[in-house]
């Protein structure tokens, strides 16, 4: 039967990468015989400027019928001034709590090919193999109370609340155990339980799930320790598992390991395993429409979207290949590139999907 994928580009860079993954799965349909239908979609500043919500009720039709969703980014220095209820990555956050896409994977792969972008020295981060699994609906980023107040005296106050239920905390233990046990089943969890109840509360049940994965080897840390750590000695970790807030912060100092931020490709869950799939970078204003940014986290994110939601693992292995060649090939958008580094050239985001494409082909 046709998958339906839905196809969100959003602001900024998003619409130029997002061309360039449409290029892969054009060419999956075309020579691999993929079946897939494509439909395009309106999220972020893109969906307010057009219906005036940043997740409106055109697009939650769309996700909801969708077997998977492909999505560029959100925001713009346009929207910066906007009531934050329909800013734009308030529709992000919108469809992944709509779509209850509780389980976010960022996986942090160092390619050997660009050890040398990474800022970190070479032997620090070759064979580098993470994945950040990062609680996705709740946590600070949705608990309530939350709004910016006036106290008695007069002074403004802003406040937000960090809570996890025990329930919201197993599923993403879960998740978590059944990756650590298709990897290395080495476990770490992020907290900070020795300041927040609420993780300790985490901490507990995180232990209490482990006893179902008695293979697993489960440590747990601090996440003021875990951001050292990672820039320490990052090949000590397998996967992690973490809240909301904290896997936002940690996951974008893992992906800087492997080079470039341009580089990364995530998953969000659900729990059937109906996903939306994004780069982990962001919007990029300051690059928009040159031609510059680097569209291999998005058709990395197609690669995971065959692999986890459309039953497709050979065609992800192709893409995955298809990338590496053309690193091999030395091909570097601007955010890989290192000036000097023989064999290698500079290009730009449509050449580089183009070379994805030639090499998924040959
Ligand atoms: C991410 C982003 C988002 C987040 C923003 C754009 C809302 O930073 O996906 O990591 O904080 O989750
Ligand atoms: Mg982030």
């Amino acid at each position: 039967m046709t998958q339906i994928i839905l196809v969100l580009p959003g602001d900024g860079i998003g619409k130029e990468i997002i061309a360039e993954a449409i290029k892969v799965i054009d060419a999956l349909k075309s020579d691999f015989g993929l079946d897939v239908e494509i439909t395009n979609g309106l999220i972020g500043g893109a969906a307010y400027d057009a219906e005036g919500h940043p997740y409106p009720p055109s697009t939650q039709a769309q996700a909801k019928v969708a077997d998977a969703i492909l999505l560029g980014a959100v925001g713009g220095y346009q929207y910066d001034d906007l009531p934050r209820d329909v800013r734009p990555e308030r529709g992000l956050l919108g469809i992944r709590a709509d779509l209850e896409l509780f389980s976010n994977l960022r996986p942090a792969i160092l390619n050997e090919e660009l050890a040398g972008a990474s800022s970190l020295k070479a032997e620090v981060v070759a064979g580098l193999d993470i994945m950040i699994v990062r609680e996705l609906t709740g946590g600070i980023y949705f608990g309530e109370p939350r709004g910016i107040r006036t106290l008695d005296n007069g002074e403004k106050q802003g406040y937000n609340t960090l809570v996890y239920k025990e329930s919201e905390i197993e599923r993403i233990a879960h998740s978590a155990f059944k990756i650590a046990m298709k990897r290395d089943k080495r476990l770490c969890s992020v907290g900070k339980s020795n300041v927040l109840e609420v993780m300790e509360l985490w901490d507990e049940v995180v232990e209490r799930v482990g006893k179902e994965y008695p293979e697993v080897e489960l440590s747990h840390m601090y996440v003021d320790n875990a951001a050292m750590q990672l820039v320490k000695a990052p090949k000590q970790f397998d996967v992690m598992v973490t809240g909301n807030m904290f896997g936002d912060i940690l996951s974008d100092a893992a992906a800087m390991l492997t080079g470039s931020i341009g580089m990364l490709p995530s998953a969000s869950l659900d729990k059937k395993g109906k996903g939306m799939y994004e780069p982990i970078h962001g919007s990029a204003p300051d690059i928009e429409g040159k031609n510059l940014a680097n569209p291999l986290a998005t058709i990395m994110s197609v690669s995971m979207m065959l692999r986890y939601s459309l039953n497709q693992e050979s065609l992800a292995q192709k893409i995955d290949s298809a990338v590496e060649t053309v690193l091999k090939q030395g091909l570097r958008t601007a955010d890989i590139y290192v000036d000097g580094v023989a064999g290698t050239t500079l290009v730009s985001t449509s050449e580089i999907g183009d070379a994805v494409v030639a090499a998924l082909k040959s």
